[in-house]
């Protein structure tokens, strides 16, 4: 529905923003917001597990060495997110030194029992793919991952085979598979097709709104949950409103923010279970976690909202 109306040359315009590099610099904040609101929750479908709707992505943000200027941020963006109800943080091998930066800085908080580890296997082969994991989980800090996911789909047959086994053999508690383009969802719908699949993680959001014409409502039918990342477009949708108001209606949504307005457009959507927006920016994560409180577009909600931002 969506993405018809959001204009080609939009689309185009959002795809040559995405491209474009971000500067400015990360003011670390004196003292924590309090987070007024709760963050809700909805059921992982294959058991019922309670999972905060706003977790955290971790691709470029976490990536740092260990110096205290590069790791105070993050710590605070890390403490904030688990003082505010967040559980879910996602990284992957492909992310540098992600990993570790997630692994040293719960350490450092002691926060890792709270936390809902997700990572990925981005390899090829049985014998690789176990090794880059048993990193993963040595880098993490943990015995057990939550999820594991196949990244990019990547000799997805010959990982899920072990993800199945280490599922049974309890060394992971859930397994997924991911992916960030539009192209890929023909093989992504008939990987869920083939069944046994725990999460789904796609790029979602109303810059990139195709996930809503059959992944979503498959994954629903499926009872696979969904995750969804890239809900900014990788920063693009930003660049898109810049210099803009946050138009007065936003607050019929509860949304006090474009990112909370972005984010609240995907959670309205009854297949997501949970967005990954990715900061470095301790502010900006007390913003994401907020639109995860109080009220969410329904569908025709979110049909209005895609209609009055494509006008803009
Ligand atoms: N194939 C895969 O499995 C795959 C592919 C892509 C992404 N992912 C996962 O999904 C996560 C999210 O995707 P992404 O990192 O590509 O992009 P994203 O979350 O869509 O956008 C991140 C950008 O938005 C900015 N931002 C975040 N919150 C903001 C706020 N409240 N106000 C203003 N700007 C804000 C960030 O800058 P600041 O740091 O300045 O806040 C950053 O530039 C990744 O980190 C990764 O964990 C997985």
């Amino acid at each position: 529905m969506n993405d018809r109306k959001i204009s080609a040359s939009r689309r185009r315009s959002l795809g040559i923003l995405v491209a474009a590099a971000l500067g400015g610099t990360v003011r670390l904040p004196q003292a924590a917001d309090p987070v007024r609101r709760p963050l809700a929750s909805r059921p992982i479908p294959s058991t019922g597990e309670p999972l905060p709707v706003i977790g955290l992505g971790t691709y470029r943000s976490f990536d740092i060495g260990d110096s205290e200027a590069e790791s105070a941020p993050l710590r605070e963006v890390l403490r904030r997110f688990v003082a505010g109800g967040g559980r879910l943080i996602d990284s992957s091998p492909m992310y540098g030194r992600s990993e570790a930066t997630i692994g040293r800085l719960a350490g450092e908080l002691g926060v890792g029992d709270r936390l809902f580890h997700a990572t990925k296997v981005w390899t090829r082969g049985r014998d690789d793919g176990i090794d880059q994991m048993a990193r993963s989980f040595a880098r993490m800090g943990v015995e057990r991952m939550d999820l594991m996911e196949v990244h990019n789909l990547l000799d997805v047959d010959t990982h899920l085979e072990t993800l199945r086994a280490w599922r049974r053999e309890g060394r992971i508690r859930y397994l997924g598979v991911t992916h960030y383009h539009a192209g890929a969802y023909g093989e992504l719908a008939s990987v869920l097709e083939r069944g046994n699949i725990d999460f789904v993680q796609l790029n979602f959001s109303i810059g990139e709104p195709e996930a809503e014409r059959h992944l979503l409502p498959l994954a629903r039918d499926r009872g696979i949950a969904v995750i969804v990342n890239r809900p900014f477009a990788k920063g693009a949708l930003f660049r898109w409103v810049r210099g803009r108001a946050v138009p007065p209606w936003a607050a019929d949504y509860g949304a006090a923010s474009w990112a909370q307005l972005f984010l609240k457009f995907i959670l309205g959507h009854p297949a997501v279970t949970c967005a990954i927006p990715a900061t470095g920016n301790p502010e900006h994560l007390l913003d994401n976690l907020a639109a995860g409180a109080g009220p969410l577009p329904d569908q025709a909600g979110r049909r209005l909202i895609s209609t009055r931002l494509a006008d803009l």
